[in-house]
């Protein structure tokens, strides 16, 4: 890559950056309004307005959903004004509605870049993911291991003993009984009400102290988990989980044929992401929008899988201006 264009590639992500931003701000002022679908409304829009204005002619790959149940930011939507280089996007716009609606931490506006065809088109299915962070053994746990084999496992390689492994789980019926075998080892589970993609990149983040992501969630916050992963370190599997016929066919529109694969971080992200996200509300990993009279502080996280380059970013701006 030439100087040049590295140094448009940078831009790029500085833009990328100010797309999460945005949406975080607009959805900012319904935090804790107990209104999910409002706040997600003005993340979506706001978010369309700015990526929009950037120079790419992006198509979203993961997005709010199929052409006709999501008018806006829906899979296959064509983004940017057209004039600069061919790129997917994948995006969520809220991830944590009910996070943001009930102010509970780690709601996040989240957006990933990377060249055309460089991401999985996930079908709105559920995925059972399992994630560790960086520095291990490829293998080091895997899907076909049971909960406790993968708590063992993973222990073995950090070199301790299980009751020192933390896993982060979602809080759902559906997963009583791994919720078990993982207390089983001795090993704490740090659980979640929602928002599955701070809950893989908190096994890339030391400071958050978890190890080990395991559970089922939304297939397209699979996909971004990995982008985020892509950038910060960390392995990621996932395998597509299907309840229908109705499920299936949208697999199969979304061009996937196997529908028993377990997909690897690098193969749901298959070439170098721009991943961007900023805090909603409080979190493990970004600061909450801040609100001060007339002024609105937020938090940007922008990583780039190229160079494994991490920037923070902190902005504040006069309410007027979102
Ligand atoms: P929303 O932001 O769309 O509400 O999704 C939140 C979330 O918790 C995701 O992080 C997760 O992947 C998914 O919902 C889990 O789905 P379910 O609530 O059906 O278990």
């Amino acid at each position: 890559m030439t100087a040049t264009a590295q140094f448009q590639d940078r831009l790029l992500s500085l833009g990328l950056a100010r797309v999460s931003e945005a949406a975080a701000l607009a959805s900012a002022r319904l935090v804790g309004h107990g209104d999910e679908k409002a706040a997600d409304q003005a993340a979506v829009n706001a978010m369309r307005e700015q990526l929009n204005l950037l120079d790419i002619a992006g198509v979203v790959v993961i997005g709010e959903g199929e052409r006709d149940e999501a008018p806006m930011l829906y899979i296959g939507e064509e983004v940017g004004t057209g004039n600069g280089p061919g790129v997917d996007i994948a995006l969520d716009p809220l991830e944590g509605t009910t996070l943001t609606a009930k102010d509970m931490p780690n709601a996040l506006t989240v957006i990933a870049m990377g060249p055309r065809g460089s991401m999985l088109h996930a079908p709105d299915v559920y995925m059972d993911k399992l994630a560790i962070g960086p520095g291990y053994a490829p293998d080091t746990v895997t899907m076909d291991m049971d909960p406790a084999e993968r708590v063992q496992a993973l222990a073995k390689a950090k070199g301790c003993t299980t009751s020192d492994i933390t896993v982060c789980i979602l809080e759902r019926p559906r997963h009583e009984q791994v919720i078990a075998a993982v207390r089983g080892t001795g090993a704490s589970i740090r659980l979640i009400t929602d928002g599955d993609v701070a809950g893989v990149m908190h096994c890339a983040d030391a400071s958050t102290g978890i190890d080990m992501y395991m559970g089922s969630g939304g297939a397209p916050e699979g996909v971004l988990a990995a982008a985020a992963l892509k950038c910060m370190g960390g392995q990621i599997y996932g395998q597509l989980l299907f309840r229908n016929d109705n499920e299936k066919g949208r697999a199969a529109k979304a061009g996937i044929t196997d529908l028993d694969r377990i997909y690897s971080r690098d193969d749901m992200v298959t070439q170098d992401v721009i991943f961007a996200a900023t805090g909603v509300t409080s979190g493990s990993l970004l600061a909450a929008v801040q609100r001060e009279p007339g002024w609105l502080t937020c938090e940007t996280l922008l990583m780039r899988s190229k160079t494994g380059s991490v920037r923070r970013m902190s902005y504040r701006t006069p309410t007027h201006t979102v």
